[in-house]
């Protein structure tokens, strides 16, 4: 008899070698490791923060409040579901208590999320707020001065937007500047 299951890709060979991962200090409390979620041939890649306590239990990245919303904006502005999009965190394990990832934290995750977006090899990448988006672009600017233009990262483009926990805390003029952002992350796949 054949063997019925597909080759295992290289994109679900790192989600395994990650499940495992012990490279910092987070997997020592996190319930499980939260690689991806969405299409591995994806056009758009979003890139958070880390996973929170949902996401830490259901082992897929944003699927609490701010995954709500940001489905809603997929739909809204980009037109898009998130099951056509590949969206992953920068780091992949829940820091503790929803603290910011710490920098050796996020060295040590950094080469998972390298390799994400080599493989995906998503034309448009849009990343959600301060930690994704100054660590694609290699700057220490933040998030309110980068977002409003998009950047080049390895032959993509590259749109920085605020984390939807923004939005949902800083009204409507965050939500505002997101939508026009994914907007933006839009007009940049249809090219
Ligand atoms: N916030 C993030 O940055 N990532 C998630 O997966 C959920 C919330």
């Amino acid at each position: 008899m054949p063997d019925p299951s597909p080759a295992p890709t290289r994109l679900s060979l790192l989600a395994e070698e990650a499940s495992g991962c012990t490279r910092c200090s987070l997997s020592e409390g996190r319930t499980q490791v939260v690689f991806a979620d969405g299409s591995p041939n994806a056009d758009l890649m979003l890139v958070g923060e880390g996973p929170g306590a949902q996401e830490d239990i259901q082992g897929v990245p944003f699927v609490g409040r701010s995954g709500k919303l940001l489905d809603r904006l997929l739909i809204e502005e980009v037109g898009i579901e998130r099951s056509a999009c590949y969206i992953a965190n920068v780091v992949k394990c829940r820091p503790p208590g929803n603290r910011d990832p710490k920098p050796d934290e996020i060295a040590a995750c950094r080469p998972y999320l390298e390799e994400q977006v080599e493989l995906v090899d998503p034309a448009v990448i849009v990343t959600l707020g301060n930690f994704a988006s100054k660590l694609l672009l290699d700057t220490e600017t933040g998030i309110t001065k980068l977002r409003g233009r998009s950047y080049e990262y390895g032959g993509r483009s590259l749109v920085p937007t605020f984390h939807p926990a923004a939005a949902l805390r800083g009204g409507a003029d965050v939500l505002a500047k997101m939508r026009a952002d994914l907007v933006r992350a839009k007009m940049l796949m249809a090219r």
